[in-house]
Order: C-alpha cells, then sequence, then structure tokens
C-alpha cells in the first residue's frame, strides 16, 4: 500500500449554518448520509460537527482527484461514520479504488479535516 493522494480543507462553521438556514433539508441531504445527519443532530452542537464532516467531504475529494481518479464524488456518496472510539470511518459509494483515512477536528467556529487516499 502506498499514499496515493492527500487533501485537507477547513470549513467555517458559520457557513455552514447559513446554508442549512437558506436551504434547510436540501442542503442536509445534497450533501450528507442520514447516518450522518443522524450523528450530528445527536450532538450538543450539531453545526460543529457538519462543518468537520463538510472539510472532510472536501478532503477525500481532493486527495482522490490527486491521486489521478477523473471521477466526480457526489458528497452524499462519501459517509464519515465514527466507530465505536469515535474514530472517523469513511465509506465511499462510488467505487474508487483504495481506502481512504480521514482526520477531523473542530473549535466552535471552524472544523478543519486531512485525508489520506492510499492503495
Ligand atoms: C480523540 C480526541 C483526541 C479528540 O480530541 P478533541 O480535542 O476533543 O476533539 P477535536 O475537535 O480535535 O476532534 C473531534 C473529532 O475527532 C474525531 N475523533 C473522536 N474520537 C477519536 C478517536 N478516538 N480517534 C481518532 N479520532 C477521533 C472525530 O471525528 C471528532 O469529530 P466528530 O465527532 O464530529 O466526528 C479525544 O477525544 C481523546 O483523547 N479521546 C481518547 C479516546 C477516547 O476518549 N475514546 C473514547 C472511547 S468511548
Amino acid at each position: 500500500m502506498a499514499i496515493r493522494g492527500i487533501g485537507s480543507d477547513i470549513v467555517e462553521v458559520s457557513r455552514i449554518n447559513r446554508l442549512r438556514e437558506s436551504y434547510g433539508e436540501r442542503f442536509l441531504k445534497r450533501v450528507f448520509t442520514r447516518g450522518e445527519t443522524a450523528y450530528c443532530e445527536s450532538k450538543e452542537h450539531p453545526e460543529i460537527h457538519f462543518a468537520g464532516r463538510f472539510a472532510a467531504k472536501e478532503a477525500i475529494a481532493k486527495a482522490v482527484y490527486q491521486s489521478g481518479h477523473n471521477t466526480i464524488i457526489p458528497f452524499s456518496d462519501i459517509e464519515i461514520l465514527n466507530d465505536a472510539e469515535g474514530r472517523p470511518q469513511v465509506s465511499l459509494l462510488t467505487q474508487i479504488q483504495g481506502k481512504c483515512l480521514v482526520t477531523i477536528s473542530h473549535e466552535h467556529s471552524m472544523a478543519i479535516a486531512f485525508a489520506v487516499l492510499e492503495y
């Protein structure tokens, strides 16, 4: 296995709030899977977790494109759920060679993510 692509992204939590206010369910359904929405909405500050996932999806898309794949991946085809320890695990519904790893971090106003594609 070797690293084929890396990506990062930073997102302002207020941007996610604006999108949720403007487009509501339509925005959530377009970007997040049901499982992700359920996870974020179970938290005290859902917007922070949505922002982290949004950053993670951008970071994963960058890692995939950097590896040479030309396929456009809809964000709703990237699912990031947490394992029992809280670690974010990536599932890609678009068929892409390899495995994506991601790490997410957030504060009240910003979220960042870093992703790696390996195969
Ligand atoms: C993992 C840990 C370092 C996160 O640090 P933090 O400063 O509180 O949080 P950050 O804002 O930097 O990061 C939060 C993100 O880290 C990720 N994360 C959570 N637990 C994680 C873990 N065990 N390993 C890797 N990543 C983890 C998640 O993606 C989370 O965001 P999300 O809930 O929106 O998906 C901290 O919770 C810790 O030390 N945990 C110890 C392990 C632990 O508590 N396990 C719980 C078992 S039930």
